[in-house]
């Protein structure tokens, strides 16, 4: 699918949890999660050292696009006692409150929960189960093409504002990219921090089953809207991948970015 097809959220109604759970969070023999070319634990690290550098302050972050994943909010549970989950698709908050209800057929984060404990040399990976259970204290329906993408929801601003794999999936251009950037830019406080994953060089995705059209980005170009939306400190890491063979994704690379918005 070619990356300037009109992009239509709707295609995430078709969205299969347990499909994308599957195919993307695995975990090997050793206990590392399996990914193509390490990229887990190329995210997991760099969330640790985000969350566990202790620079950031604050109680609440609010993580956009969620997903049915959990993953990304091990380390900043650790700071962050009060997080929120806001995903649009109803079956993907569905499988976030399942697991943080410890329900039976949730899918199993334990082996994650494990190895950021591993990274963070903590050794009680049961208490952090507990305490990212806890932590999570919403899971809303959320639409950032909308004005207002917690529509009601009423939480903001947040010390922290963390999106993975979301910004290119939704919309069909740059245009599209940075109008979302801004809505989620509004929700950080100043002086708060955004933390953001995303594709860069890709033009689509797919489950399996179905394709997703991406918005085709390179890292000067994100890290230039971040700063247009009133961020300063931009840092980024870049994991370029060798091949691409068997991703079914046709990026070249993903991008870590934090940024601290600017006071008023
Ligand atoms: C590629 S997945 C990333 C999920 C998760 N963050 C991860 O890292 O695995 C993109 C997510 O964005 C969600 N999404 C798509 N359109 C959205 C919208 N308009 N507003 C909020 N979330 C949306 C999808 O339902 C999906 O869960």
């Amino acid at each position: 699918m070619a990356s300037d097809e009109q992009t239509e959220t709707p295609l995430y109604d078709k969205f299969s949890a347990k499909t994308y759970l599957k195919s993307n969070y695995s975990v090997g023999a050793d206990g590392i999660p399996d990914s193509h070319e390490d990229w887990l634990p190329w995210l997991l690290n760099n969330l640790k050292d985000t969350f566990a550098g202790g620079k950031l302050s604050g109680k609440r972050l609010l993580d956009v696009g969620t997903g049915p994943a959990i993953h990304n909010l091990i380390s900043a549970a650790r700071v962050f006692p009060n997080i929120t989950c806001a995903e649009y698709c109803q079956e993907n908050r569905e499988e976030v409150e399942k697991w943080v209800r410890g329900e039976e057929d949730a899918f199993d984060w334990a082996p994650f929960i494990k190895y950021v404990c591993g990274l963070e040399g903590d050794s009680d990976w049961e208490a952090r189960q507990v305490a990212l259970r806890d932590a999570i204290k919403h899971v809303v329906f959320c639409d950032v093409r909308e004005e207002r993408p917690l529509g009601t929801f009423d939480g903001g601003p947040y010390d922290v504002v963390s999106s993975m794999f979301l910004l290119s999936t939704v919309g069909k251009d740059r245009a599209d990219f940075d109008e979302i950037l801004s809505k989620l830019g509004s929700l950080v406080k100043p002086g708060g921090t955004l933390v953001l994953v995303c594709d860069l060089e890709a033009t689509h995705y797919t489950d399996g089953r179905v394709s997703y059209p991406l918005i085709t980005l390179d890292a000067p170009y994100v890290r230039q809207a971040v700063r247009n939306c009133g961020f300063k400190d931009v840092q980024d890491d870049i994991l370029f991948f060798r091949s691409t063979e068997g991703m079914n994704w046709d990026g070249t690379s993903y991008i870590y970015l934090t940024a601290r918005k600017c006071a008023e």
